[in-house]
């Protein structure tokens, strides 16, 4: 980089003393385009060589983004909820999609099935039951005789029976539906004002699908339709970020967590030996960091224990939940020392800066993640505010696993355009693009992501390199000790079969 640099700062050197020697004078058009050349090549794939194919790909898909950037609703200036409609309808959009995106690094357990699944198929199953809660919520579980009353909510009641009774079902769905996700057709900036309430709905939510999520029929087919639909939107590896939850049979019986862990490694097997082109699965075992210091500690022992039982499998460990609500990484030292302590190794991917207040204890998070020597960050959202912290995630090559439309409708920005990645693609600092929970944001497993960064971080500078760089970057950063056997095709051959006629 540095010769690099060299030539523009003697060119521009030069121009000054060009005016002092009172030759004409004026912008040199030679060297500003040394200037706009050398910017270019220091973003996110810059640098890349690219084939005819994709150079024809390019002039494309640059005659969309320009098409995306002239419409007077500029889709990553508006709130993710108000511009799905249009995301889903531009073409660009649908050349994403085709794309091959490489890999999800950031994504949770139970927010990865269109919620339209989970209305349709789990709540339609027998043995239903749901009781409405205080606080205006639902809950669910299934057995075979009727189940015991939980506290703060009103007797269960057999949906399939509570459906028949109405006769016309479309209500209750829709607000089951309401329940379980984030996504809202009425106005998000009135039904979530602050960061409080969209967190409170959101942890709500959570709460709502628990009971079907962790029912094991359910469970098993959660996990396979979220790989099938991962796998049509071009993802092509998935590292998960898992509770491991105590998984309920009918009869209330639950099965331990390495049971859990075993269930996805089977049916990740299985999803391989019907898709011998996709990848594969790791889990990143998570706790709440609401947790007490035993539980924590308690957790990252369970995770050593898990590491060892599955070292091909489970990646490693995080804490999870609102970082602004939540307890610090240093409150947790002791717990996360451990591994090191004994010998062991546990790769740690921490959130880490999913916050925009500067200063609290909660802010020092992204350094000590980096000083407990995490894999990567997750989210890093306020990396630039932490020059060291970004200088060492750079130079130790610690990516963030940047997830636009999480921050957006968490409220950490409002206009995608001024999201700090922004920046940090510019620079090409190592990161990742990822969805984090998209089925509570009516999000696509990665493409509305992939189309927030390439048009809204990007807007008319990022081309097919940038695009190629990011996928290429979510295999780079994927936590694999083993190279990955299957065929190295979709992963990262650019173009793929872009089934476009202008093509
Ligand atoms: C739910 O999905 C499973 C598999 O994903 C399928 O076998 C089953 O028939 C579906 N059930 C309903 C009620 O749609
Ligand atoms: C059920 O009710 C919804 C409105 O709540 C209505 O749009 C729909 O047509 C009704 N369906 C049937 C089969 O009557
Ligand atoms: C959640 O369900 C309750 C009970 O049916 C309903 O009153 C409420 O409106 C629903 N919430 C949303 C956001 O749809
Ligand atoms: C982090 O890495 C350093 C250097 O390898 C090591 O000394 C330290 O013990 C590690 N810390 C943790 C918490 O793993
Ligand atoms: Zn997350």
């Amino acid at each position: 980089m540095a010769v690099r640099l060299q030539r523009p700062l003697v060119a521009a050197a030069c121009l000054f003393l060009c005016c002092v020697a009172g030759v004409r004078c004026g912008p040199d058009p030679r060297l500003r385009k040394e200037l706009i050349d050398l910017e270019a090549s220091m973003q996110i794939g810059g640098r890349m060589v690219l084939t005819d194919a994709e150079q024809r790909l390019d002039a494309l898909l640059a005659k969309l983004k320009q098409d995306e950037m002239s419409r007077k609703d500029f889709p990553p200036s508006m709130h993710f909820f108000k511009a799905r409609r249009l995301i889903q309808a531009s073409p660009l959009f649908g050349l994403l999609q085709e794309m091959p995106k490489g890999a999800v690094l950031h994504v949770h357990d139970f927010a990865m099935v269109d919620v339209e699944w989970l209305v349709k198929n789990a709540t339609y199953r027998p043995n239903c039951y749901m009781c409405f809660t205080d606080s205006a919520s639902v809950r669910f579980v299934f057995a075979s005789q009727g189940p015991k009353p939980v506290e703060r909510c009103s007797p269960w009641v057999l949906l399939e029976s509570l459906r028949a009774k109405m006769g016309n079902a479309t209500k209750l769905d829709n607000s089951i539906r309401g329940n379980l996700t984030l996504f809202t057709d009425r106005d998000p900036e009135t039904e979530y004002p602050s960061q409080d309430v969209v967190w409170n709905r959101f942890e709500a939510a959570f709460g709502a699908l628990w009971g079907l999520v962790t029912f094991a029929p359910v469970f098993r087919d959660y996990y396979m339709e979220a790989l099938n639909q991962f796998y049509a939107d071009n993802v092509m590896y998935l590292e998960l970020r898992a509770l491991l939850p105590q998984v309920y049979e009918l009869d209330g019986c639950t099965h331990d967590q390495a049971w859990t862990l075993q269930t996805y490694q089977d049916l990740t097997k299985e999803f391989i030996s019907t898709h011998p082109d996709f990848y594969g699965v790791r889990i990143i075992f998570t706790n709440h960091r609401h947790a007490k210091l035993s539980v924590v500690t308690e957790a990252v022992k369970k995770a050593m224990q898990l590491q060892k039982d599955f070292p091909d499998f489970l990646a490693g460990f995080d804490l999870v939940g609102r970082e602004d609500q939540g307890k610090t990484l240093w409150y947790f030292r002791d717990a996360l020392a451990l591994p090191a302590e004994k010998g062991a190794t546990l790769p740690y991917f921490f959130h880490a800066g999913e916050t925009n207040f500067q200063g609290t204890e909660v802010d020092q998070n992204l350094l000590d993640a980096l000083l407990l020597n995490t894999s990567r960050i997750g989210h890093g959202f306020a990396l630039q505010r932490h020059p060291v912290a970004k200088d060492l995630s750079r130079k130790r090559r610690v990516a963030v696993e940047v997830c636009p439309i999480s921050n957006q409708v968490l409220k950490l920005v409002k206009d995608l355009r001024n999201h700090p990645a922004t920046a940090l693609m510019m620079e090409d600092h190592p990161l990742v693009i990822s969805s984090d929970d998209p089925a509570m944001f009516g999000s696509s497993p990665l493409s509305s992501d992939f189309y927030e960064a390439f048009v809204g971080f990007g807007g008319l500078k990022s081309h097919v390199g940038s695009l190629k760089q990011l996928a290429i970057n979510s295999i780079r950063w994927r936590c694999a000790r083993t190279v990955p056997t299957g065929p190295a095709g979709r992963g990262l051959n650019f173009p793929v079969s872009v089934s476009g006629s202008a093509l």
